[in-house]
């Protein structure tokens, strides 16, 4: 019997796969023999560092910003694509997000950058039967104290999944979602490197622990393989049971 999750020749294209979550993402798929390439901001694969939780080794890396609008269309995507994980994201504080200008950066890359992604690997999902996911977050579900674009982009991420994933699976694409819950990465430093903040949040987490970017992996492959054949505009909350109350 074959390996459901064995991705040997497949292609994966994880943007936002330079850190964190992507990074992971990235990696659950390389160690399963896919070739996988990542995108991110930086100029070169050296100037990420394992420090702020980025691997690129054995990965291939191109820089795609997509806070500017269409800026995903000079990517040069691989002939060939089996799985596109769109996982890029980033947040404003100190009320930036009530602004017009916090409000425009964050919808910019968290929202508007994924239609602009999804428009742009269509053809090359459709020519091979591929998975598109796209992360999105819990906070699609609740309010966000401090981050109005953040918590809408993502609930916009979640109704993305479910029209795309509508419009294409005829086309032999399944579009499907995450929702992590809290995941220590460069994006939630601001929690993440405070005790009492930390305490706080596992504490409201049944599983008691915060996720890993190996547990989003692990959801990620999931979708993409084919035990999640039948699987079409979900997503999946992977958050430990954290918005169970
Ligand atoms: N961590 C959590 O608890 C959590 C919870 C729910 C949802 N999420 C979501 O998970 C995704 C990954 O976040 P993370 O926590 O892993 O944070 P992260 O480590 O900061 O990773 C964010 C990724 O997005 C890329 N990115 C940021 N701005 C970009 C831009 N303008 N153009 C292109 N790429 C850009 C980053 O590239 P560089 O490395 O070059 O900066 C990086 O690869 C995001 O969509 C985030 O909203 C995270």
């Amino acid at each position: 019997m074959t390996d459901p999750l064995d991705f040997t020749d497949k292609t994966v294209l994880v943007v936002g796969g330079t850190s964190g979550i992507g990074n992971g993402i990235a990696h659950g798929f390389r160690e399963r023999g896919a070739n996988v390439h990542v995108t991110g901001t930086r100029a070169s694969a050296d100037d990420y560092s394992a420090e702020e939780g980025s691997d690129l080794s054995g990965l291939t890396f191109q820089r795609a910003d997509v806070s500017e609008p269409g800026a995903f269309d000079a990517v040069a995507l691989p002939d060939r694509l089996d799985v596109v994980v769109l996982c890029q994201g980033t947040v404003r504080y100190r009320r930036e997000e009530f602004e017009r200008e916090g409000w425009d950066a964050v919808m910019e890359v968290n929202l508007n950058s994924l239609m602009d992604c999804a428009r742009a690997v269509r053809p090359r999902l459709a020519d091979g039967g591929g998975s598109l996911i796209i992360v999105s977050s819990v906070g699609a579900y609740h309010a966000m104290i401090g981050n109005p674009a953040y918590a809408a982009s993502k609930a916009g991420a979640v109704s993305l999944v479910g029209s795309l994933a509508q419009a294409w699976a005829g086309e032999g694409i399944r579009v499907n979602g995450i929702a992590p819950g809290l995941v220590p990465t460069k994006l939630t430093k601001v929690t993440t490197d405070s005790e009492q903040r930390t305490a706080g949040a596992v504490a409201r987490i049944p599983a008691g622990r915060m996720g890993t970017p190996q547990d989003m992996a692990g959801a990620a492959m999931y979708l993409a393989s084919p035990l999640a054949d039948y699987v079409v505009g979900q997503t999946i909350r992977v958050d430990g049971g954290m918005t169970l109350s």
